[in-house]
């Protein structure tokens, strides 16, 4: 492609990911400007230079691996949430903006001026965790994860953004909060069914199994925090789940079962079941 206009990279880039990405031409933009490390308005202010050699190499191999279906979260290694800039690897999750909502549903149930105990299980690359840290500096947040590797990740976000309030531990959902009283707790954990095809399509397929399949119907981990949840909540603790848009019933009539009050079922912008809610009352 060298040597070749901003302008004709970007069209013949566009055109080169058109069969494998709903977005090419954004895509094609995103990857141009991190190549070049500029912001992308820099390709609409100079559409004719030239990149230097060194340059239009890193964009061709982007390129070519985005349009093998890598997602470009784990080309550049990085995603932003919350307006937080995120390290991401192979490892984490890509934090996705729908978990935007849990983040606000829980900022609406933690007063500001209070230091309570907040857990965000299953971490990945710490979204959640950052998130709250950095809207509630005097909460005390636990962040954890199976996974060592992305724990390492989430360790790494939290030392880069100096949210060192962050206390991370690695374990199996809330055994790893054993001993602690929480006043919330929210997870986003896996919740694709085994089977569910949508495992193998997209950027789905380059993320961890772990962090997206939850046994043969999707719920196995939702029901095993459910039910481990008030041994580690405050009376009037509140438990936050995001789960699958087709388990909005599931979910809510799992907290009844197990005694959760106040429980409640959240949509997000586009009208989908996302977030369901309950608070502990011993
Ligand atoms: C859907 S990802 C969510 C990551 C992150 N919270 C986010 O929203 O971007 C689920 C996470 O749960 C972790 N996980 C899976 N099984 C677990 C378990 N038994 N105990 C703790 N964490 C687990 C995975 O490693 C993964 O990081």
């Amino acid at each position: 492609m060298y040597p070749t206009s901003l302008r004709t990279l970007l069209d013949e880039a566009t055109r080169c990911l058109a069969a494998v990405s709903d977005t090419p031409r954004l895509d094609a933009e995103v990857l141009l400007a991190a190549a070049l490390q500029r912001p992308r308005s820099y390709l609409f202010t100079w559409p004719e230079r030239v990149p230097e050699p060194a340059q239009a190499a890193r964009f061709a191999a982007w390129l070519e691996r985005r349009r093998q279906g890598e997602p470009i979260a784990y080309l550049l290694g990085q995603r932003e949430f919350w307006s937080l800039e995120l390290r991401v690897t192979p490892d984490t999750l890509i934090p996705r903006p729908e978990t935007e909502l849990l983040v606000e549903l829980a900022l609406d149930r933690l007063p500001a001026d209070q230091a309570l105990t907040v857990a965000d299980l299953g971490t990945g690359s710490g979204a959640i965790a950052l998130a709250l840290a950095r809207e509630r500096p005097r909460a005390r947040l636990i962040a954890t994860d199976r996974s060592a590797a992305a724990l390492a990740v989430a360790r790494d976000n939290a030392q880069r953004l100096g949210m060192a309030q962050i206390e991370f531990r690695q374990g199996d959902w809330c055994a790893a909060l054993a001993g602690e009283r929480c006043a919330l707790i929210a997870a986003n954990p896996p919740y694709l069914a085994a089977a569910d095809p949508h495992a193998q399509r997209g950027d789905l397929r380059f993320e961890p199994r772990q962090a997206l399949v939850a046994g043969p119907d999707g719920l196995e981990a939702l029901r095993v925090i459910i039910a481990t949840a008030p041994d580690v909540l405050t009376s009037g603790g509140w438990l936050l789940l995001e789960h699958g848009y087709d388990q909005g019933e599931a979910v809510p009539a799992l907290l009844r079962e197990r005694g959760f009050v106040a429980v409640g079922q959240h949509r997000d912008g586009a009208g989908l079941s996302r977030v369901s809610s309950g608070r502990w009352s011993a």
